[in-house]
């Protein structure tokens, strides 16, 4: 049976790209990355592509006319590459509700939160703040809002006394790299069902 394809989109360094490229070196998942795309020239997601001799495509908002021709120009990169299901792996760009109906049920987000608490920029910083007991992260579909789709899963780490932002922030890279690589396995097994909000994983 021939692999999945995936694309992944990334931001920066890329540690969450690495899992789900191990998780695939190692025969975890029928899964193939066929592409990666950042908006950031000097990511180092791409570097980690380049390794695993994966196609990496740049591409620039400002070198854009508009958000829907840079979103365009993602979606043909997708598509050209027979890509299934899109993983934002750090994307740092929210995509328009356009391009999320082009793709429903068919992008995938690592949030390091466990939403619905702590959308958005930070969020371990944001649950550092708030004094929270547990914190983790969610891997989720994405829809039209920010970090709202149906979650998929999602792994909860303790917060403790005397954590730094970069103590937690680490614990909970930690799972993220387990629940990414997880929820992407699931979906290569068609054992994810999507009922409105709800998600389930059939057994
Ligand atoms: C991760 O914390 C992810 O949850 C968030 O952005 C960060 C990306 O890290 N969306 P990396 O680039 O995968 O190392």
């Amino acid at each position: 049976m021939n692999n999945h394809k995936i694309g992944v989109l990334a931001s920066g360094r890329g540690s969450n790209l690495q899992s789900v490229l191990d998780n695939i070196e190692n025969k975890k998942m029928p899964v193939e990355v066929a592409i990666v795309i950042s908006d950031k020239a000097d990511a180092f997601a791409l570097e980690r592509a380049k390794k695993a001799g994966i196609a990496q495509v740049v591409i620039l908002r400002k070198e854009c006319s508009d958000k829907t021709d840079f979103e365009n120009k993602i979606d043909a990169a997708l598509r050209e590459a027979s890509v299934e299901l899109v993983v934002l792996a750090g994307f740092m760009r929210i995509l328009s509700s356009d391009f999320v109906a082009k793709w429903k049920h068919k992008i995938i987000n690592i949030h390091p939160a466990l939403l619905p608490s702590f959308t958005g920029l930070d969020a371990q910083g944001q649950a550092l703040e708030y004094g929270v007991k547990v914190a983790g992260c969610t891997v989720h579909f994405v829809d039209e809002g920010m970090d709202t789709g149906p979650i998929i899963l999602q792994k909860v780490v303790p917060v403790l006394d005397g954590d730094t932002h970069d103590m937690l922030a680490d614990r909970i890279l930690v799972q993220e790299h387990i629940a990414l690589p997880e929820a992407i396995g699931l979906w290569a097994e068609d054992k994810i069902e999507v009922c409105g909000r709800k998600v389930y994983i059939k057994k």
